[in-house]
């Protein structure tokens, strides 16, 4: 009996409970009718949280890329796998078929290992949305490859750490990319990266704008002039299953990001079953994910999970307000798209817009309506079912994280009845545990407090690259036995989750995880700058904004306020990108510390929100006197 498509509820509990019970006897059906092994797996899990160590499928040998594309050609070879739509409407779109994407990713596999790429090296792809980005992708795992994938809109500083943290020897880019409007010079931002990356020894460039760009002779290639002399057959590598696929970085609380590592097996299983369920997937949909590859939702719901699914799915090169607001709904008629996966700050911005931009629109098609990376507001999820699902498409409040590798709670559409705002009830195989801060879990139902995962489920992240160590204390060591999420969270009265947001420091701004340590270190290399910290407050948009409060150096400073604001943006801008941009800057001559020297961020996230009623006990600050000052000093 095949467990792999769930279509009732009674199935989802059924199916559910049996996933709970025997774990092992459970996924070790899915992975044996669903996929295509080379050598069979001695062990189906084995695991520890306290090391923490976790293995799925060990002893297995398989390539994810012959599960993605060549599994598929004798069925649906002329079947499109990725359909691309370019920024500029008048652009024809791309229907890649399978046979098309087969040939593609051999011959950019057979590019590497002439430039001398092997199994294991790390390969940093800094692309924007064009189809050479999951073509790459796929090419790093066809020969064993671990790729890395750095987001377009991250700035050379960003993109230099993450080269570096992961000791990649190449990168592969594109002359510049179309965003809307604009255009950016994405060759450019790579040069000066590499300025500081001495192991970087090999970049690929892929023309899209066609601009005029610097070529270091020796280092720099044209791709497509590889690409034309490269064969189109290239044997697939046989992985381990435990071998990483790739690394993936998000940010912590403190310190540089992390680069989480995802290992081929069990990440392929997981993402392709939830794709499956998710998204109700049948045979002619097409399905169209509006994230960038650059991030977890990409690359699990973009490329892996449909692809290893034989589906069709759509890649969006543009912004949703270009040429106009009316942008995604269009793409959604002229593709007739049938699942539709975006994140809450798009549906924020475009419920601001007039209905027209919608109602011009024939969205018929849909069936299923997807949000993913941050709560989805009331009014938000209320705007998404009326006006996209037209109260038929069911919509799906997913909530997962880069570490977890695909959905973890979430509606199936058409299986568990939704609720405004709650991500229900977990997928199959999923145990959280709510906890309270002394670490006791929560049991039985109406109770609030941390998310944890009391077991592993196929696609958890297994490691941070080179920091193990840095590994078990984030996820590991707060919660014994538990995998913990960084996340709050509710269980109402029925069972239903709802995800209350971050309890640490990352604050998540359009659907951007953002460290504040990176941001202040920015900061603080202004020359008049002395120290700063930096916390969320609500957006209506972005869902949370910056505000940073910046202590000068001289007091009195008689220099002028707002320019020191523009530098100061300007500094974040080129040390992260234009998405940790402050929205409010406070300038003030102290921070609220307690007496071993920590900023309370608590109290200063209350001020920015204007909440000042109920700072909590500042009697313990070493400077409690700041906080009056702070408060009388608000912009
Ligand atoms: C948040 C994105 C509420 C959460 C896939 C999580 C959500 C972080 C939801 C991970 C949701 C994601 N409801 N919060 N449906 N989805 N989040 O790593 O705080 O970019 O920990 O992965 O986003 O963000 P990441």
């Amino acid at each position: 009996m095949s467990n792999y498509h769930i279509k009732h509820l009674e199935e989802y509990f059924k199916v559910y409970r049996k996933s709970v019970r025997e774990p092992e006897i459970f996924w070790e059906e899915i992975a044996e009718e669903h996929f295509l092994w080379r050598k069979r797996w001695n062990k189906v899990l084995s695991w520890d949280f306290q090391k923490p160590e976790i293995k799925w499928f060990e002893g297995a040998k398989l390539n994810i890329t012959e599960n993605c594309i060549d599994r598929h050609l004798v069925t649906k070879g002329e079947k499109t796998a990725i359909l691309f739509e370019p920024n500029n409407p008048d652009e024809e779109a791309q229907h890649i078929s399978y046979n098309e994407l087969y040939k593609k990713v051999n011959r950019f596999a057979n590019v590497l290992k002439d430039e001398g790429i092997k199994k294991g090296d790390r390969v940093c792809i800094y692309l924007p949305m064009i189809p050479e980005l999951a073509v790459s992708v796929l090419a790093c795992a066809r020969i064993g490859a671990i790729h890395s994938v750095v987001f377009a809109g991250f700035s050379s500083t960003a993109l230099s750490t993450r080269i570096n943290d992961s000791d990649c020897k190449m990168v592969i880019t594109s002359d510049g990319s179309f965003r809307g409007a604009k255009t950016i010079d994405l060759k450019s931002i790579v040069d000066e990266a590499l300025e500081d990356c001495p192991d970087v020894n090999s970049v690929l460039v892929a023309k899209r704008i066609h601009s005029e760009v610097t070529m270091k002779a020796g280092r720099d290639k044209w791709l497509q002039t590889l690409l034309d002399n490269a064969s189109s057959e290239c044997a697939p590598e046989l992985m381990d299953a435990e071998d990483p696929l790739f690394i993936l970085y998000t940010s912590g609380s403190t310190g540089k990001p992390k680069g989480m590592v995802h290992t081929t097996a069990g990440y392929m299983v997981y993402t392709a079953y939830t794709f499956k369920n998710m998204f109700q997937y049948k045979e002619n949909d097409v399905y169209w994910c509006t994230a960038d590859i650059g991030w977890i939702t990409g690359h699990s719901y973009i490329v892996y999970g449909p692809l290893a699914n034989g589906a069709t799915t759509v890649m969006f090169e543009g912004v949703p307000s270009y040429p106009d607001f009316g942008r995604f709904w269009e793409i959604i008629q002229k593709h007739k798209v049938n699942q539709f996966y975006t994140a809450p700050t798009a549906i924020r911005a475009l419920a601001k817009e007039k209905l027209d931009f919608v109602e011009k629109y024939d969205l018929s098609s849909l069936k299923v309506i997807g949000s993913v990376g941050e709560p989805i507001n009331e009014e938000a999820w209320h705007w998404y079912n009326d006006n996209i699902g037209k109260r038929k498409s069911p919509v799906i409040d997913t909530w997962w994280q880069t570490e977890t590798g695909g959905i973890m709670i979430s509606p199936i559409p058409y299986v568990t009845p939704t609720i405004p705002t709650y991500a229900t009830l977990p997928f199959i195989g999923v145990q959280p545990a709510i906890m309270d801060e002394a670490g006791n879990e929560l049991k039985g139902n109406q109770v609030e407090g941390r998310l944890c995962i009391k077991f592993p489920w196929p696609s958890i992240a297994r490691t941070i690259w080179g920091n193990h160590q840095r590994y078990k204390e984030t996820y590991f060591t707060t919660y014994k036995d538990n995998y913990f999420t960084g996340d709050g969270a509710l269980r109402d009265a029925t069972g239903y989750y709802r995800i209350t947001g971050r309890v640490d420091d990352v604050i998540i701004v359009s659907g951007h995880n953002l460290g504040t340590a990176p941001i202040e270190d920015a900061i603080n290399e202004h020359p008049a700058v002395a120290e700063s910290a930096i916390v969320g407050f609500p957006h209506d948009i972005k869902g949370n904004a910056l505000y940073g409060y910046v202590i000068l150096k001289e007091t009195g400073n008689t220099r002028d306020h707002d320019n020191l604001r523009k530098e100061i943006n300007q500094l974040i801008t080129e040390h992260i990108g234009p998405i940790a941009k402050l929205n409010k800057i406070q300038f003030t001559e102290g921070l609220p510390k307690t007496r071993s020297g920590k900023i309370m961020r608590r109290i200063l996230r209350k001020i920015a929100c204007g909440d000042t009623s109920n700072l909590g006990d500042t009697s313990t600050l070493l400077n409690p006197e700041v906080v009056e000052r702070i408060i009388e000093e608000k912009i």
